[in-house]
């Protein structure tokens, strides 16, 4: 298998006390560039552990992620942090933006962090971030701290957050279940446009079925495994 993000035979065991639940059942994924990927499947049956482990957010029991070709769980965590700051994109369902930052500063955070081994301006970190705020229509609100965002302002912000380091693909969870009909089709259409015109490639984890309409690549998480739609 070959892409930019491979999963190989994942297993996730929980053991709380003497409960053990096999969420995850070997899921094997292999998602190439500018591939948009929806995993589709009902509450609890494990999408947000499986998208966890694919973002190097959880380990899991058993099996590997390689991200271009780099095994993410055999490095060190030191690497693996590197990894998952510089090549991967979060968007959770309620934002996670920072309240005491605006909105420009969330989206330049990821930057900022991984600044800290190199030698980008802070002025260009800047120009970035208003760039991307400009892409999901947000220039206008580039000083508005979270709290002063409608829900799909904020979701918008939180999807030019994630691109802000270009990773090489953006992992979604939920990321339309905190936004009414209008919204969520203003993210489905933002993502689209990023992903035909930068190539962006998306893994997005919903339990709601209007996905599929829009998003052609569907699977089912079911028992474990993924299954096609
Ligand atoms: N840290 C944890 N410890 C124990 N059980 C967990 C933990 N996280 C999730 N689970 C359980 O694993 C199952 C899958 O959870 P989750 O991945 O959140 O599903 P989904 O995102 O599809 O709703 C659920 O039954 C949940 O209760
Ligand atoms: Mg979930």
């Amino acid at each position: 298998m070959n892409g930019i993000l491979v999963a190989k035979n994942i297993h996730r065991v929980y053991q709380d006390g003497k409960r053990r639940l096999h969420v995850l059942k070997g899921v094997d994924i292999s998602l190439n560039s500018s591939e948009i990927l929806v995993i589709s499947g009902p509450s609890g049956s494990g999408k947000s552990t499986l998208l966890h482990i694919l973002g190097a957010l959880d380990k899991p029991t058993k099996g590997e992620v390689l991200l271009d070709g780099t095994s993410v769980y055999k490095a060190d965590d030191t690497t693996c942090s590197k990894i998952r700051n510089e090549r991967i994109g979060f968007v959770f369902q309620f934002y996670h933006l920072l309240a005491e930052f605006n909105t420009l500063e969330n989206v330049m955070m990821p930057g900022l962090i991984s600044r800290q081994s190199s030698v980008v301006s802070r002025q260009l970190l800047e120009e970035n971030a208003k760039q991307l705020l400009d892409k999901v229509g947000l220039s206008a609100r580039i000083s508005h701290k979270p709290s002063e965002l409608s829900g799909g302002e904020a979701q918008r912000a939180a999807v030019a957050r994630a691109l802000m380091n270009r990773p090489d693909v953006v992992l979604c969870d939920e990321p339309t279940g905190n936004l009414d009909h209008k919204n969520s089709i203003a993210i489905f259409e933002l993502i689209k446009e990023l992903n035909s015109k930068e190539g962006t490639s998306f893994i997005i984890v919903t339990h709601e079925h209007e996905y599929a309409k829009f998003f052609g690549n569907v699977k089912h998480l079911e028992d474990g495994k993924l299954k096609a739609a």
